[in-house]
């Protein structure tokens, strides 16, 4: 079986990942989805509403395993015999941090980071914008999954009652 992840915080999941999920999915014949747990860091949506939300919108793959994770995400992969970290390039922004990561991991534990350039569409696109764009009433309707985009609004109006 060949094994990669895709990790990531998908606070919530975007068509960007969904870009970059769908074209893994097709090069290996295990996906993994990793969410991140930030102990440090509250999220729109919690870990379980991250990872049924990541399930929902990729089960049309037919080869995605969602997980959460906590700790060194080659841990992760070592755990699991994942030799391969997938993600995705936005912009020449993405690729300094992109590539310390990408040469800290492998010295670690010589786990690979393939990247994948992200449809032009998307090159924008991030979850922290897209909740911002969102919480100030704009329409990121064609960014989103339909049933993400539903449940961010909801999200937004429920924090919104609570303040
Ligand atoms: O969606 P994000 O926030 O860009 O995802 C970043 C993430 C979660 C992929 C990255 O921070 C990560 O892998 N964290 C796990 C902890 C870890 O392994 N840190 C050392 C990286 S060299």
């Amino acid at each position: 079986m060949r094994r990669a992840v895709c990790p990531g915080s998908f606070d919530p999941i975007t068509n960007g990942h969904l870009d970059i999920i769908e074209r893994a999915s097709k090069l290996y014949d295990v996906v993994h989805v990793a969410v991140a747990i930030n102990r440090n860091k509250q999220g729109m949506f919690t870990i379980e509403e991250r990872i049924a939300l990541i399930e929902e919108t990729t089960a049309q793959y037919g080869n995605i395993v969602v997980e959460s994770h906590l700790g060194l995400l080659v841990d992760f992969c070592r755990e699991r015999d994942i030799p391969a970290i997938v993600k995705g390039l936005r912009a020449v922004s993405d690729f300094d941090y992109e590539l310390q990561m990408a040469q800290m991991n492998h010295g670690l534990t010589g786990v690979e980071t393939l990247f994948l350039p992200t449809s032009p569409t998307y090159s924008f696109l991030s979850s922290t914008l897209v909740k911002e764009v969102a919480s100030y009433g704009g329409d990121v309707s064609h960014l989103l999954p339909e049933t993400v985009h539903r449940r961010l609004v909801e999200r937004i109006a429920e924090r919104r009652a609570q303040q």
